[in-house]
């Protein structure tokens, strides 16, 4: 999965369950040390143990419910003290059931906290200390709805939209700092997700659905690829290319000292 063997701790949002899980699992397998955060500290020691044992790396948890600042602070404050972290992966999320006048509000708010606000923060806690070194690895996870707003949820997918957003902005910023920064955006993935928006996986199209490990290492081997944004299920990667091409192509033209001549009548 990885060429050298890494050194340092990587940082995992979201680690009792589904792809952060997956993602502690894989990178403990190829040698990281891992700081393990989530609400469900049984669920986070649990994990720790099998995985101290399996890969005999370090382990440790911490206990954050990310939409409370008192406990996204403790994390960034580690975040921001400890100079072994080498990588976060920003992956804690939720998404809401309900159409944009439906979906009960609080929920939403609890979202754009978790999937905007957190990831944020602790964006800004890790890249500082990876800039001070030159080095480190910041992987947020968005989903593929950033590229479909048309489809599902109008909140969760504008969240994700802004992961993407922050991610290009922060691979163009961080890159040249030695930083890397990748987006991934995973399609329908197996998890608890679902179920805990009151929804049921094995509803959906079993054509659609990817296992969280299949999806996990593809993510990782995008990102040893020198992706910075990894679609795992895409075929051609040049579809990718092409729109992000034809977003750039548009780039002299956006903003111009006179309106287009169709707004002038
Ligand atoms: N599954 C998919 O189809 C899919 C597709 C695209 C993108 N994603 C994204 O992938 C990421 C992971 O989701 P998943 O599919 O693996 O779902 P999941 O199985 O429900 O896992 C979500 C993780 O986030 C943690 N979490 C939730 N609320 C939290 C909070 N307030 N504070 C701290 N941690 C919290 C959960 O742990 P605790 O409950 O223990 O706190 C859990 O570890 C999310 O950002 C999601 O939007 C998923």
């Amino acid at each position: 999965m990885m060429t050298q063997q890494p050194s340092g701790i990587a940082v995992v949002t979201g680690a009792s369950s589904g792809i952060g899980k997956s993602y502690a699992r894989q990178l403990a397998a190829a040698g990281y040390d891992l700081l393990l955060v989530a609400r469900d500290i049984q669920r986070l020691q649990v994990l720790a143990a099998e995985l101290q044992e399996a890969a005999a790396v370090r382990v440790e948890v911490l206990q954050a419910d990310l939409t409370s600042r008192a406990d996204s602070a403790l994390v960034e404050q580690r975040l921001r003290s400890d100079e072994r972290i080498v990588m976060l992966v920003n992956n804690a999320g939720m998404s809401v059931s309900g159409s944009f006048v439906e979906a009960d509000f609080d929920q939403v708010e609890s979202m754009i906290q978790l999937n905007i606000v957190a990831l944020t923060r602790l964006a800004r806690a890790a890249a500082e200390g990876f800039v001070q070194r030159g080095k480190g690895t910041l992987i947020n996870i968005a989903s593929v709805l950033a590229l479909m707003p048309e489809n599902f949820g109008t909140t969760y997918n504008a969240t994700k939209a802004y992961v993407l957003s922050l991610s290009e902005s922060l691979a163009h910023e961080l890159g040249e700092q030695g930083v890397r920064v990748q987006a991934v955006l995973p399609g329908l993935t197996r998890t608890e997700i679902f179920d805990r928006a009151g929804g049921d996986v094995n509803a959906l199209p079993a054509q659609m659905v990817m296992e969280v490990d299949d999806m996990v290492g593809a993510a990782l081997r995008g990102l040893a690829l020198g992706e910075r944004v990894t679609v795992p299920s895409l075929p051609d990667a040049g579809q990718l290319n092409s729109f992000v091409d034809a977003r750039r192509a548009m780039a002299p033209n956006l903003s111009l000292s006179t309106p287009a001549a169709r707004y002038l009548s």
